[in-house]
Protein backbone atom coordinates (compact mmCIF):
# COMPACT_ATOMS: atom_id res chain seq x y z
CA UNK A 1 0.00 0.00 0.00
CA UNK A 2 1.24 3.65 -1.20
CA UNK A 3 1.60 6.16 1.74
CA UNK A 4 1.17 10.13 2.06
CA UNK A 5 2.19 11.81 4.27
CA UNK A 6 1.31 15.58 3.97
CA UNK A 7 2.08 17.68 6.82
CA UNK A 8 1.68 21.76 7.82
CA UNK A 9 4.43 23.46 9.54
CA UNK A 10 5.43 26.91 10.59
CA UNK A 11 8.44 26.49 12.89
CA UNK A 12 9.92 22.98 12.35
CA UNK A 13 7.91 20.37 15.28
CA UNK A 14 5.47 18.94 12.79
CA UNK A 15 7.95 18.75 9.98
CA UNK A 16 10.11 16.73 12.53
CA UNK A 17 7.83 14.67 13.33
CA UNK A 18 6.37 13.85 9.19
CA UNK A 19 10.36 13.33 8.67
CA UNK A 20 10.42 10.64 11.09
CA UNK A 21 6.98 9.02 10.63
CA UNK A 22 7.57 8.74 6.21
CA UNK A 23 10.99 7.34 7.26
CA UNK A 24 9.77 4.63 9.62
CA UNK A 25 6.50 3.59 7.15
CA UNK A 26 8.91 4.18 4.04
CA UNK A 27 5.99 7.03 3.05
CA UNK A 28 6.21 9.97 0.69
CA UNK A 29 6.65 13.00 2.60
CA UNK A 30 4.72 15.75 1.20
CA UNK A 31 4.83 19.77 2.02
CA UNK A 32 1.02 21.59 2.45
CA UNK A 33 1.70 23.48 -0.23
CA UNK A 34 2.21 20.54 -2.52
CA UNK A 35 -0.88 18.81 -1.49
CA UNK A 36 -2.56 18.97 -4.70
CA UNK A 37 0.37 16.43 -6.19
CA UNK A 38 -1.38 13.65 -3.29
CA UNK A 39 -4.14 12.10 -5.14
CA UNK A 40 -6.45 8.30 -4.33
CA UNK A 41 -4.73 7.31 -7.79
CA UNK A 42 -1.45 6.87 -6.76
CA UNK A 43 -2.04 6.59 -2.75
CA UNK A 44 -3.86 4.00 0.10
CA UNK A 45 -3.22 5.90 2.67
CA UNK A 46 -3.30 9.66 3.86
CA UNK A 47 -1.62 10.58 6.42
CA UNK A 48 -1.93 14.69 7.90
CA UNK A 49 0.66 16.37 9.85
CA UNK A 50 -0.58 19.98 11.64
CA UNK A 51 -0.87 21.82 15.03
CA UNK A 52 -2.91 23.65 17.53
CA UNK A 53 -3.25 27.21 16.66
CA UNK A 54 -5.31 28.73 19.42
CA UNK A 55 -6.99 25.73 20.17
CA UNK A 56 -8.02 24.75 16.25
CA UNK A 57 -6.55 22.25 14.27
CA UNK A 58 -4.73 24.09 11.09
CA UNK A 59 -5.88 23.12 7.70
CA UNK A 60 -7.65 20.20 9.34
CA UNK A 61 -10.72 21.16 7.03
CA UNK A 62 -9.10 20.04 4.11
CA UNK A 63 -8.23 16.61 5.81
CA UNK A 64 -12.17 16.77 6.42
CA UNK A 65 -12.65 17.50 2.83
CA UNK A 66 -9.48 14.71 1.67
CA UNK A 67 -9.72 12.14 3.60
CA UNK A 68 -12.80 10.18 2.05
CA UNK A 69 -11.05 9.66 -0.98
CA UNK A 70 -8.16 6.87 0.19
CA UNK A 71 -9.00 4.17 1.69
CA UNK A 72 -7.46 4.92 4.88
CA UNK A 73 -6.41 8.58 6.66
CA UNK A 74 -5.12 8.82 10.21
CA UNK A 75 -4.52 12.64 11.63
CA UNK A 76 -1.36 13.56 14.09
CA UNK A 77 -1.13 17.19 15.51
CA UNK A 78 1.61 18.46 17.63
CA UNK A 79 1.29 21.64 20.13
CA UNK A 80 3.18 23.35 23.27
CA UNK A 81 1.41 20.88 25.90
CA UNK A 82 3.55 18.09 27.25
CA UNK A 83 1.57 15.00 27.18
CA UNK A 84 2.05 13.47 30.77
CA UNK A 85 -0.74 14.27 33.35
CA UNK A 86 -2.43 16.73 31.18
CA UNK A 87 -6.83 16.84 31.87
CA UNK A 88 -6.96 20.48 29.46
CA UNK A 89 -5.22 18.46 26.73
CA UNK A 90 -7.37 15.43 26.87
CA UNK A 91 -10.54 17.45 27.11
CA UNK A 92 -9.28 18.76 23.93
CA UNK A 93 -8.36 15.91 22.17
CA UNK A 94 -11.68 14.26 23.47
CA UNK A 95 -13.35 17.97 21.67
CA UNK A 96 -11.90 16.85 18.80
CA UNK A 97 -12.50 13.35 18.30
CA UNK A 98 -16.46 14.70 19.07
CA UNK A 99 -16.23 16.41 15.47
CA UNK A 100 -14.67 13.30 14.03
CA UNK A 101 -10.92 14.07 14.52
CA UNK A 102 -9.05 10.61 15.81
CA UNK A 103 -5.61 12.24 16.13
CA UNK A 104 -2.43 11.00 17.79
CA UNK A 105 -1.38 14.54 19.48
CA UNK A 106 2.38 14.73 19.11
CA UNK A 107 4.12 16.97 21.69
CA UNK A 108 6.41 20.03 19.81
CA UNK A 109 6.77 23.18 21.77
CA UNK A 110 7.27 26.24 20.83
CA UNK A 111 10.09 27.90 19.00
CA UNK A 112 9.98 31.75 19.11
CA UNK A 113 13.22 31.87 16.73
CA UNK A 114 11.26 30.61 13.57
CA UNK A 115 8.15 31.93 14.58
CA UNK A 116 6.36 34.42 11.91
CA UNK A 117 6.63 38.10 13.17
CA UNK A 118 2.67 38.29 13.51
CA UNK A 119 2.66 34.44 14.92
CA UNK A 120 5.22 35.99 17.68
CA UNK A 121 3.53 39.07 18.51
CA UNK A 122 0.24 37.24 18.73
CA UNK A 123 2.29 34.79 21.29
CA UNK A 124 3.60 37.76 23.37
CA UNK A 125 0.63 39.62 23.13
CA UNK A 126 -2.45 37.00 23.70
CA UNK A 127 -1.07 33.81 24.83
CA UNK A 128 1.25 34.88 27.22
CA UNK A 129 -0.72 37.22 29.24
CA UNK A 130 -3.59 34.79 29.20
CA UNK A 131 -1.56 32.31 30.52
CA UNK A 132 -0.01 34.31 33.30
CA UNK A 133 -3.90 35.33 34.31
CA UNK A 134 -4.74 31.58 34.36
CA UNK A 135 -1.46 30.14 36.11
CA UNK A 136 0.34 33.01 37.37
CA UNK A 137 3.21 34.29 36.65
CA UNK A 138 5.21 32.02 39.11
CA UNK A 139 3.32 28.81 37.30
CA UNK A 140 5.69 26.24 35.96
CA UNK A 141 3.25 26.80 32.85
CA UNK A 142 4.23 30.05 32.31
CA UNK A 143 7.65 29.94 33.02
CA UNK A 144 7.51 26.91 30.09
CA UNK A 145 5.88 29.13 27.51
CA UNK A 146 8.29 32.51 28.30
CA UNK A 147 10.89 31.35 25.70
CA UNK A 148 11.39 28.64 23.46
CA UNK A 149 11.57 24.83 24.57
CA UNK A 150 11.23 21.53 22.62
CA UNK A 151 9.18 18.30 23.51
CA UNK A 152 9.98 16.28 20.26
CA UNK A 153 10.48 12.20 21.18
CA UNK A 154 10.24 9.96 18.67
CA UNK A 155 8.41 7.75 21.26
CA UNK A 156 4.92 9.70 21.27
CA UNK A 157 5.10 8.63 17.15
CA UNK A 158 4.68 5.23 17.97
CA UNK A 159 0.71 4.53 18.56
CA UNK A 160 0.28 5.95 14.85
CA UNK A 161 2.98 3.79 13.90
CA UNK A 162 1.19 0.91 15.25
CA UNK A 163 -2.23 1.85 13.94
CA UNK A 164 -1.10 1.97 10.42
CA UNK A 165 1.09 -0.63 10.84
CA UNK A 166 -1.76 -2.53 11.56
CA UNK A 167 -3.58 -1.35 7.96
CA UNK A 168 -0.43 -2.89 6.42
CA UNK A 169 -0.16 -6.29 8.11
CA UNK A 170 -4.36 -6.26 7.57
CA UNK A 171 -4.02 -5.54 3.93
CA UNK A 172 -0.91 -8.23 2.75
CA UNK A 173 -3.09 -10.92 3.95
C1 LIG B 1 0.04 31.81 17.43
C2 LIG B 1 0.19 30.46 18.06
C3 LIG B 1 -0.86 29.88 18.75
C4 LIG B 1 -0.72 28.61 19.36
N1 LIG B 1 -1.78 28.06 20.03
C5 LIG B 1 -1.63 26.83 20.63
C6 LIG B 1 -2.71 26.24 21.32
O1 LIG B 1 -3.81 26.77 21.39
N2 LIG B 1 -2.50 25.03 21.92
C7 LIG B 1 -1.28 24.37 21.85
O2 LIG B 1 -1.12 23.29 22.41
N3 LIG B 1 -0.25 24.92 21.16
C8 LIG B 1 -0.39 26.13 20.56
N4 LIG B 1 0.65 26.67 19.86
C9 LIG B 1 1.91 25.92 19.76
C10 LIG B 1 2.04 25.17 18.46
O3 LIG B 1 0.95 24.31 18.24
C11 LIG B 1 3.33 24.34 18.51
O4 LIG B 1 4.43 25.18 18.59
C12 LIG B 1 3.42 23.41 17.29
O5 LIG B 1 4.27 22.35 17.60
C13 LIG B 1 3.91 24.17 16.08
O6 LIG B 1 4.08 23.28 15.00
P1 LIG B 1 5.08 23.64 13.80
O7 LIG B 1 6.44 23.89 14.42
O8 LIG B 1 5.07 22.44 12.96
O9 LIG B 1 4.55 24.86 13.13
C14 LIG B 1 0.52 27.92 19.25
C15 LIG B 1 1.58 28.49 18.53
C16 LIG B 1 1.43 29.73 17.93
C17 LIG B 1 2.59 30.32 17.18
Amino acid sequence: MRIAVVYKSSTGFTERYARYVSKELDADLVKYSDRKKVNSGDYDILIFGSSIIAARISAVEWFDKKRGDFKHSFLFVTGANPKENNPDLDKYIASEKAKGHDMVYLPGGLNYEKMSAPMRFVMKKMFLPMVKKESGENSLMYKMVSSSYSLYDEKYAKPLLDEVRKVLVENKE
